[in-house]
């Protein structure tokens, strides 16, 4: 017998095999058709597909062997559709509801838009769905409820609307429920709440109401995640919430629930994220202390507490040392807190984002927070904190942002800052701080410096070595005195330099011409002399330049900026002259007249 009569017979075999199980189940045989109908009205309402994820979808071919499409090996028919990612347009075919066979639907990242119909709630078998980022509208279909066997739901970065259909917290397996950045309203069905099947629920970004249930109606045993996030809740926070000893995250913030912080919030052992930022939460009246800090001691897998924003009062425990070693981040800011920082906060070894700016905190930086050398950002500004900058800050080797704004910090800022090798921001204003130390100009990557309102005096070293980074640098309303070094003139990206309001005496350098990237310039009430040099003509992207109150004198420039600016820029000198769009007197052969 040859190759190919063998092959002739076993394809007459398989013929003939299927001649057979026609006869037995007539069904099986119209069904696959079904299937292949569903997905190619499915294909029919696509508009767009850059992929050409669809275009082996033929007649000619089994659909089994469609791109994204899996079948049951028993049944040869569809069981999931993966077509994630695809940039698939279109809207969804009600007819995809005849793949009654179908157990996944994945249409995650692709641009449908339309409406979900009802009709979806045919797939019985149905287990997975996943919808998000798309561009769905309308109302979450109540008919979903009929597909018994969900367990994952994904619609999350749609624009859904409406109310949670309340049925579909009668589906027995729901373990999923991703509904994030969707403008639905209404209050979340409370049954969802009393669900042990619920592993996820992601509700963030939406716009719903109301309250949570309170203790006996909250049972999620096996909670793993719960985000509602950016919503308007009210109410309290139950504490029955802390028996989901699962919770590995727990977002509430941005919302508007009142009442205390629940204390049980400890049992939680295996949270790692809690965000109850920016609510009206409180601590019990009257405490001295924020003593919730000390119920998360046993939660040693925190790595980021978030709780500013809030109406907490009271100190900082010194407990504080005993938040999880893992802690990356701990935020209380904008609260109502008052105290000293615990030096046991150089415990926290590996925190990178310290922010307890805007309280009522005050007592010395503790030089422990020279511990925490994974720290990044720290925020003390807005409280009442004196003394000296601790030198222990100087240790601090992956600093990246130091705000200390608002505080009563005296002293100099300590020589050794330039150990500070990561250091971009420093905001210092508002302090009593009395000297700058030349090694300051040695941060090579500090891109913003303020130093506003001080009592910062002596002069600037001419020596200090000019930064390739510098963008902001305001050293406004202090005492320092002296000339203006020269060297500025190669602080290349310099965009905002603000020296009003010091002793500044001597003239301007004319190497200003050179810092074409600035846009704002404030020299003003200090003892400047000397002419303006001509050279700041040079400064095409300035908006703003002001000499006031200075005892400049001679010829105002002419050119570039200068033909915009106002006579405020040049008020209250020794003898400005000769610019005639600013109606300044001009230039007399041997008077030199006052400008005004
Ligand atoms: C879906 O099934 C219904 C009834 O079984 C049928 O009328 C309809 O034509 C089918 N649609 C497609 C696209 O196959
Ligand atoms: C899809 O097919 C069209 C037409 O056959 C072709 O021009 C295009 O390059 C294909 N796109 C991709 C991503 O293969
Ligand atoms: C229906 O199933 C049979 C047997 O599995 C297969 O050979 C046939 O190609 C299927 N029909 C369609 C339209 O895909
Ligand atoms: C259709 O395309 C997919 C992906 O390129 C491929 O895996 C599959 O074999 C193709 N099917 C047919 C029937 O050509
Ligand atoms: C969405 O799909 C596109 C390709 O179509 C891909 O580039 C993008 O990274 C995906 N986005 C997400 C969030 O997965
Ligand atoms: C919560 O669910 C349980 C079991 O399904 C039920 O007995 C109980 O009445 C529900 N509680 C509330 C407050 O709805
Ligand atoms: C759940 O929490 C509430 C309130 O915190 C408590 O009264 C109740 O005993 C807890 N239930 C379980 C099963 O742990
Ligand atoms: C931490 O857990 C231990 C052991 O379970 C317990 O004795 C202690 O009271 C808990 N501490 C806090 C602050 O909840
Ligand atoms: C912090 O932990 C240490 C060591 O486990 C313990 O001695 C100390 O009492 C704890 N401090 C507070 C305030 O709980
Ligand atoms: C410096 O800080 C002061 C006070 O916080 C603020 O008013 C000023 O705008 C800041 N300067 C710059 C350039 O941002
Ligand atoms: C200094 O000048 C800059 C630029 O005009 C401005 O943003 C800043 O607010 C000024 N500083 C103060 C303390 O006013
Ligand atoms: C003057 O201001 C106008 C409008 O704000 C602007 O278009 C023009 O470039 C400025 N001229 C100079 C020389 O800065």
């Amino acid at each position: 017998m040859s190759v190919r009569r063998l092959s002739d017979a076993s394809l007459m075999g398989a013929l003939a095999l299927l001649v057979l199980l026609c006869m037995v189940d007539l069904a099986i045989c119209s069904s696959n058709f079904t299937d292949q109908l569903a997905l190619l009205s499915f294909k029919s309402s696509i508009k767009n597909d850059p992929n050409n994820v669809t275009s082996n979808w033929t007649k000619e071919t089994n659909f089994c062997g469609w791109a994204g499409v899996i079948c049951s090996r028993r049944r040869q028919r569809v069981a999931s559709l993966h077509l994630r990612n695809m940039g698939l347009e279109g809207t969804i075919s009600p007819h995809v509801d005849n793949l009654s066979f179908l157990q996944l639907l994945d249409l995650g990242n692709n641009s449908f838009y339309g409406h979900l119909t009802d009709e979806i709630g045919h797939l019985h078998r149905l287990k997975t769905l996943y919808l998000f980022l798309n561009m769905l509208e309308g109302n979450i279909p109540p008919g979903l409820h009929h597909c018994q066997r969900l367990e994952v739901i994904s619609l999350a970065h749609n624009k859904f609307s409406g109310r949670i259909p309340k049925e579909l917290s009668t589906l027995p397996s729901l373990g999923f429920l991703a509904l994030g950045f969707n403008y639905l309203t209404g209050p979340i069905p409370p049954a969802i709440f009393n669900k042990s099947s619920m592993v996820k629920i992601i509700l963030t970004a939406n716009a719903f109401s109301g309250n949570l249930p309170t203790n006996n109606g909250l049972f999620l045993p096996n909670l793993e995640v719960l985000l509602l996030d950016l919503n308007q809740l009210t109410g309290n926070i139950p504490s029955s919430l802390c028996n989901s000893s699962k919770l590995t995250m727990l977002s509430l913030a941005s919302n508007l629930f009142t009442g205390l912080v629940p204390k049980q919030l400890g049992h939680l052992k295996h949270v790692e994220v809690l965000q109850l930022f920016q609510n009206q939460l409180t601590n019990e009246p009257g405490s001295i202390e924020l003593s919730f800090l000390t119920d998360l001691t046993n939660c040693t897998s925190l790595v980021r507490l978030e709780v500013q924003e809030n109406k907490l009062s009271g100190t900082l425990p010194n407990s504080i040392g005993n938040l999880s070693n893992s802690l990356e981040i701990l935020s209380v800011s904008v609260n109502q807190l008052i105290g000293t920082i615990p030096k046991e906060i150089g415990s926290l070894r590996n925190l990178n984002v310290l922010d307890l700016a805007d309280n009522n905190l005050n007592g010395n930086i503790p030089s422990t927070l020279g511990e925490i050398k994974s720290l990044q950002r720290l925020y003390l500004g807005g409280n009442n904190f004196h003394g000296s900058i601790p030198n222990e800050i100087c240790l601090l080797s992956n600093l990246g942002e130091l705000y200390a704004e608002y505080n009563k910090l005296s002293g100099s800022i300590p020589s050794c800052i330039e150990n500070l090798r990561g250091l971009q921001v420093m905001r210092l204003s508002h302090n009593k701080l009395t000297f700058i130390p030349s090694s300051l100009w040695n941060l090579e990557t500090l891109r913003d410096m303020n130093l506003s309102f001080n009592s910062l005096g002596g002069s600037l070293d001419p020596n200090i070595r000019p930064s390739k980074v510098l963008e902001i640098v305001d050293l406004s309303w202090n005492q320092i005195s002296g000339s203006i070094p020269r060297v500025i003139g190669s602080f290349q990206s310099l965009t905002s330099l603000n020296l009003s309001r010091n002793s500044f005496s001597g003239p301007i350098p004319n190497t200003m011409g050179n810092l074409i990237t600035l846009d704002y310039l404030d020299f003003s009430h200090n003892n400047l002399s000397g002419q303006i040099p001509k050279s700041l003509e040079a400064l095409s992207h300035i908006q703003y330049m002001n000499f006031s109150c200075n005892k400049l004198a001679g010829e105002i420039p002419n050119e570039g900026p200068f033909m915009n600016l106002t006579s405020r820029s040049f008020m209250e000198n020794e003898a400005l002259c000769g610019n005639s769009i600013l109606k300044v007197p001009p230039c007399a052969s041997n008077s030199t007249p006052r400008s005004r």
